[in-house]
């Protein structure tokens, strides 16, 4: 396995281009398999996820092939027969494998997709995706480890009202419902920016897709789909990532190939704790902050403050003066980053979902360890602002959702280095 060793408190002055969206690369490679015809996708981040999913569509017999220098990938299922299994090795390590549930079965008329199963952050249950397909005519059944699905005649359009917010179940219910026979309604839908980029790229591709309502989706089914070349959104979490990373160590970053309206929330926040940045449309030019204030938050659905930038801001409260708090309302487990922050002289305590954040004059360089993805990045931060040298073990956590991390720091001027121990 490999680990980072970072030398802490090197200020960082430079430009950080973001990389495309993993979580919106990941159901637009899984809707490919609805289309028989060309496809490019372009600003593709190749993250160990994005190889993983490529690799299934592979498996299940699309043509698809990966142009990493020009960040591209090109997808023809003409005439290719597929299958319609995804096995556990693929799903279990990338749980966004799911995702191909909804197009195998709507376009097949049958699916057999390994359960996810948990990750270090939550049990991850698919109820909410079942009872969708369910409600499109699916029959289902859960047998050793597997979600047996069946639609012999194909899906039919229906009314569904989501029992709660989910952003892979509306990502599997819009691309089932895109092959789908006549009309569905989704209720309740999660409308996080990835999504409507999913839907952009369906629609590109011929669907017939729009928004009702805020949560509120509705879906013409068609079997018929053009050639298609889409450029993927920015990653908003990565965006999130660096300018945190800017107020914590940078003297000046500037941060390109985003869209800032979509960083409303995000923005509103860091400018409340005193951050100093200067933005246009698609960049933000961010400066190191010294007095960071305090404030309490709490991770919710999008245009909530998301719950993949918690471990991030978490870093950044321990420099603020005062208390702060954060309340995780997504996952049941997703402060796991805690223990290895105090282990490097934070002051974090928790208490259920609530965690309580005070203020560390210094934080210590320590070996830590990366438990899951958003994590991992909260130990790199915190590398970064502590004194002597910090060791992060299973940064495997870490490839499968930032492009050329090491790199881009290292361009500002940090002290990171990649080793295999
Ligand atoms: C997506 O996961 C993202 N992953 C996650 O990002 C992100 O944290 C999450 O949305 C929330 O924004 C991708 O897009 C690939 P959910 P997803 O279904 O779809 C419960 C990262 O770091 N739930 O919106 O799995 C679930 O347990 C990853 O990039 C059910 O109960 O999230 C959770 O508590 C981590 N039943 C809540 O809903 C279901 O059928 C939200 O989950 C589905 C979900």
């Amino acid at each position: 396995m490999q680990k980072l060793i970072i030398k802490g408190k090197k200020s960082l002055t430079g430009t950080v281009k973001i990389s495309g969206s993993k979580n919106a690369t990941l159901p637009i490679l899984a809707s490919t398999i609805l289309s028989n015809n060309k496809i490019t996708i372009k600003n593709v981040p190749f993250v160990k996820d994005v190889i993983t999913m490529s690799e299934l569509l592979k498996y299940l017999g699309s043509d698809i092939k990966l142009n990493f220098k020009k960040k591209k990938i090109f997808i023809n299922n003409n005439k290719k027969s597929f299958k319609t299994l995804a096995p556990y090795n693929f799903v279990k390590t990338m749980r966004a494998g799911i995702i191909v549930l909804g197009p195998l079965l709507s376009k097949f008329g049958k699916a057999r997709v390994s359960l996810p199963g948990g990750c270090a952050i939550g049990t991850r249950p698919v109820d909410i995706h079942l009872f969708g397909l369910k409600k499109l005519g699916a029959k289902i059944k859960i047998k050793d480890g597997y979600i047996h699905a069946e639609a012999t005649n194909g899906l039919f359009g229906n009314k569904i009202k989501l029992p709660s917010i989910s952003v892979g179940a509306t990502e599997n219910l819009i691309i089932a419902a895109t092959y789908a026979y006549g009309t569905t309604l989704i209720k309740n839908c999660a409308c996080e920016p990835e999504i409507k980029d999913l839907i952009n790229f369906l629609k590109k591709m011929g669907a017939n897709i729009k928004w009702t309502g805020k949560r509120e989706i509705k879906v013409i089914g068609t079997q018929n789909f053009n050639a298609v070349n889409y450029s993927v959104m920015f990653d908003r979490i990565e965006a999130g990532t660096f300018i945190i990373a800017g107020a914590l160590v940078g003297k000046k970053i500037k941060i390109t190939n985003i869209d800032t309206n979509i960083l409303k929330k995000e923005l509103d926040i860091l400018k409340k704790m005193g951050l100093k940045f200067k933005t246009q449309k698609n960049k933000i030019i961010i400066f190191y902050s010294k007095n960071i204030k305090p404030v309490s938050i709490k991770t919710e659905a999008y245009p909530g403050f998301p719950t993949d930038l918690q471990a991030q801001i978490m870093v950044l409260m321990t420099k603020a003066n005062g208390v702060s708090k954060i309340k995780e309302n997504i996952f049941e487990n997703r402060f796991m980053h805690v223990p290895e922050l105090n282990r490097m002289g934070a002051k974090i305590k928790v208490s259920g979902n609530l965690s309580t954040i005070n203020f560390s004059e210094e934080l210590n360089g320590a070996e830590v360890m990366a438990t899951d993805l958003r994590a991992s990045v909260s130990l790199v931060l915190a590398g970064l602002i502590a004194k002597n040298r910090t060791i992060i073990n299973r940064v495997y956590h870490l490839d499968r959702g930032y492009e050329n991390l090491e790199k881009k720091l290292r361009n500002c001027g940090a002290k990171i280095t990649r080793v295999n121990n």
